[in-house]
């Protein structure tokens, strides 16, 4: 049973009542959504098109798109620039053959060229790879073979983490930023634009044909190529309008990478499909800069995660001096659970009240939220969405009454919903085992006035500053370093990042647990996977809790962890 949770907070715009919220939801169709499309009466889909192209036929060519800085650059690009660019990437991926279909992956810090190339894959119909630039060799080499990515463009800094020799379907690289030795199958990316045609006609799809591929982590096994199609474009915009309330001077900011889901549907999808100046940050985070950022380029809408609110509150009132944050409209959430004292921070500090939003990679695009328009209780994930239907189901799908925790179920289909896991059927099918749901593996209850709130991962997802880390893929890592014998790896509770990555390990005979080894294990993880995934904690045992068939059982880790009562340990090993 969930607590009953008394305070409410009136929403930025008091409007909406339950009588007002019955009727939005009886109301709404999605055929509605979709006449706001071109191809409502074209039948030509692209998603490049929607969001760039049509703004520049329509008139809003000049309109800034993108404006980019760092500590070195600052650049600004109009609708009609990022036409141009675009379609000059595009035509260099048809010169090497690349079109419809073909996985073609980017792996580049955030910088004006990883936009004007994603736009350029998805205008010949290619679906888009974006891979987050912390990753290392064999995180990038698990994604690019599983999904058989036919090209990738990249820096040369991160180049030299591609096991190109390994990859015999990678036929084509491109090489942003200096390409010194122009050897096999590789292309500078600088040399192809300039003589590139800036004309293209784009590859016109169906809304079932690929969009973008996220891989994601479960609880076994390696992440999943979660893949979207092009009707995903129905939701990002309806959401850019409903949730993120984005309207046409905003100067929007959504902080992150494009590597991960955010950083796609929200970093570059629902902002440019409503036509709005969309701001990126490249670099790494520091509550100067980010501040800075919104002051300097008047941010009005700004998405960001829980874990930067908690740092940015952690830098105190300080680090607000002498900083003018009054361009600010709207300021939302996503990724783990929004602590109510980060809203209480965000109603005194930015005199905004920050909106949680719920989603997952698999979703596609927000589902439940707090949005504008609505009272928000603090704590609470919000409502779903006109057009959207949740519950809470126990394991064999019967609907749980108000306050009883269950699996957060989403009601089957809706717009961004994922096409398909990549060469994962089983895995697939997994999520919809209940007739007619999703089933998020997340833990929630609803309340009587159909709020929802989070109560935790059903599986052994870890959720560490809103990235999601599967256990196994680090416990595979940790078991390839020689003094590792075994391995199990947790979510511990951590007040910045949520959770923080520990694991248990026993070593092999002749190797002695010392601090320096913890040290060396985890800088393994670190230069193997990525930096997020090694893990901040490691404690030695001379034995792992397993069970009779040999799985390490990190129900019994956790409960070691937290001082509780096991549970039932009758699979147990010894
Ligand atoms: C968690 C990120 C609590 C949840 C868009 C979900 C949240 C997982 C919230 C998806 C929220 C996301 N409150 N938990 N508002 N939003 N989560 O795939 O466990 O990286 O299943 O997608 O993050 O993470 P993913």
């Amino acid at each position: 049973m969930g607590q009953v949770h008394s305070e409410i907070l009136p929403g930025r715009v008091k409007q909406a009542n339950m009588a007002d919220y019955s009727r939005a939801v009886s109301e709404f169709r999605w055929e509605d959504v979709e006449k706001s499309f071109s191809w409502y009466e074209s039948g030509k889909v692209n998603m490049a098109h929607e969001a760039i192209d049509r703004h520049v036929l329509e008139g809003r060519g000049a309109a800034t798109a993108l404006i980019y800085s760092d500590s070195a650059r600052e650049e600004m690009y109009t609708f009609s620039d990022l036409r141009e660019q675009s379609n000059r990437f595009g035509n260099v991926l048809r010169q090497h053959g690349i079109g419809r279909g073909d996985r073609v992956f980017i792996f580049m810090p955030r910088r004006p060229e990883l936009y004007f190339s994603l736009l350029g894959v998805l205008k010949v119909g290619a679906v888009a790879g974006p891979l987050f630039e912390a990753f290392m060799e064999t995180a990038v080499k698990d994604r690019l073979e599983d999904s058989g990515a036919v090209a990738l463009i990249t820096t040369p800094e991160l180049l030299l983490r591609v096991k190109r020799a390994e990859l015999p379907e990678l036929k084509h690289v491109f090489v942003v930023g200096g390409l010194t030795d122009g050897g096999q199958r590789l292309v500078s990316y600088e040399e192809a634009m300039a003589a590139a045609s800036a004309e293209l006609e784009p590859e016109w799809l169906s809304l079932e044909d690929g969009l973008i591929m996220h891989y994601t982590s479960g609880s076994t096994g390696k992440p999943k190529g979660v893949y979207h199609v092009q009707r995903a474009m129905i939701q990002h915009y309806y959401t850019g309008k409903i949730v993120l309330d984005l309207r046409p001077d905003d100067v929007y900011w959504c902080t992150a990478d494009p590597g991960w889901v955010t950083g796609t549907s929200y970093g570059i999808f629902a902002p440019w499909l409503n036509g709005v100046t969309n701001v990126v940050r490249g670099g790494r985070f520091s509550p100067q800069d980010w501040y800075k950022t919104i002051e300097r380029f008047g941010v009005t809408v700004w998405y960001s995660a829980p874990t930067a609110f908690r740092m940015l509150m952690g830098a105190g009132e300080a680090s607000l001096k002498d900083i003018d944050l009054s361009s600010l409209r709207h300021v939302l959430s996503v990724g783990e659970p929004l602590n109510p004292e980060v809203v209480r921070w965000g109603d005194k500090f930015y005199q905004q009240r920050i909106h949680d939003t719920w989603w997952m990679t698999e979703t596609g695009a927000q589902l439940i939220c707090n949005y504008p328009g609505m009272d928000i209780k603090p704590g609470s994930m919000g409502r779903p969405l006109p057009g959207i239907e949740a519950a809470i189901l126990d394991d064999r799908g019967n609907l749980l009454p108000p306050y009883a925790m269950g699996n957060l179920a989403i009601r089957t289909p809706w717009p961004s919903m994922m096409g398909k896991i990549w060469n994962n059927q089983a895995k697939y099918e997994e999520y919809f085992r209940i007739p007619g749901w999703y089933i998020s593996g997340d833990s929630a209850y609803m309340d009587e006035d159909g709020y929802f709130w989070f109560q935790g991962r059903i599986d052994d997802v870890i959720n560490s500053s809103g990235e999601r880390i599967g256990p196994f893929e680090v416990e595979s890592k940790l078991v390839e370093h020689p003094a590792v014998a075994e391995a199990g790896v947790i979510g511990k509770p951590d007040v910045m990042r949520g959770e923080i990555i520990k694991a248990f390990i026993s070593l092999r005979d002749g190797y002695i647990p010392t601090a320096e080894l913890k040290e060396e294990i985890a800088a393994f993880v670190k230069a193997g996977l990525s930096a997020h995934a090694a893990p901040r904690e490691i404690e030695f045992r001379e034995k792992l809790p397993k069970t009779r068939s040999g799985k390490i059982m990190r129900r019994v880790l956790k409960a070691w962890e937290l001082h509780l009562p096991a549970g039932d340990l009758s699979t147990i090993e010894d």
